[in-house]
């Protein structure tokens, strides 16, 4: 694909080449990164326990540094693990061939709205994880991905909150920015470029033929600590214990960082 054919077809779709350190260090690797990837974890073992066992065909979308399909590959699923950051992609099949995962895994360098019709109706379970606020039309690209997973099929789906960054800019007192909707990231930080509200999006599930089976909060109260745990004396441990226990729960489930839902074709 000619690079102009790629920019029509991409919109302003966030590549993360420009951020991969950053993305790497700050983000995946950070406390924070690695409560999202125990929270998320944590969910989709519950919900779903039969991933422990079966071999899945499973499509990570937007997979960033992979951590997920990593994790599944290593389970021995069969993954495919789509980004349009070569960068990124470089980096996860270092660590595919390091720890000899190639035969169950395939790279996809290619906009995710883009995988049908290929994919149409193939996938046992569809990760979509904190891509869609990063996509020009995020509606449009959950819709296109959907079309991916299989009857009876999975999607995993990590939302980031726009709730959240209401309270966020409520708790820094940026009311005007609330009151105008200047929520947006520029692209510079990683506050995203698209965020969305989670009704918009659960009318969006619901209208591709899936049914949402359960909901949690991710990082619902670690983002509003004033201190760091270690200054408040809190371990990691009970973090995660609090957060597993009240992210299930209303009204706590739209406060967190990000919305995981888990859903199924019907
Ligand atoms: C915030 S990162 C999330 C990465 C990973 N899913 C995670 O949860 O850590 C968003 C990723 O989406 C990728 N991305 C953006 N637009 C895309 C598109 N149209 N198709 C595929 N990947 C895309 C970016 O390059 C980036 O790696």
């Amino acid at each position: 694909m000619s690079p102009k054919q790629f920019r029509k077809n991409t919109g302003c779709d966030f590549n993360f080449n420009t951020k991969y350190k950053k993305f790497k260090k700050n983000i995946c690797n950070s406390p924070k990164g690695k409560l999202r990837f125990t929270l998320v974890e944590h969910h989709l073992e519950q919900t779903l326990p039969f991933l422990l066992k079966s071999s899945l065909k499973i499509l990570d979308a937007g997979a960033g540094l992979g951590q997920f399909a990593l994790k599944f590959a290593r389970m021995g699923h069969k993954v495919i693990i789509n980004d349009i950051a070569d960068v990124l992609l470089k980096d996860v099949k270092e660590t595919c061939s390091r720890e000899k995962l190639n035969h169950n895994t395939v790279f996809n360098r290619q906009p995710l709205q883009q995988l049908l019709p290929g994919y149409r109706d193939k996938m046992d379970l569809v990760l979509l994880h904190a891509v869609l606020a990063w996509l020009h039309d995020p509606l449009a690209g959950l819709s296109s991905i959907a079309g991916c997973v299989k009857k009876n099929g999975y999607l995993s789906l990590l939302l980031y909150n726009k709730h959240a960054l209401v309270i966020r800019n409520a708790l820094s007192g940026n009311f005007s920015k609330i009151l105008n909707d200047r929520l947006k990231g520029t692209g510079k930080t990683f506050t995203p470029p698209a965020p969305v509200y989670p009704q918009t999006v659960e009318k969006v599930i619901k209208q591709n033929n899936f049914k949402i089976i359960s909901v949690k909060g991710i990082r619902i109260f670690y983002d509003y600590l004033e201190k760091t745990p270690a200054n408040t004396g809190t371990s990691m441990a009970d973090i995660t214990k609090v957060e597993n226990r009240f992210g299930l729960e209303l009204p706590y489930i739209y406060m967190g960082r990000y919305v995981h839902y888990i859903c199924k074709k019907i």
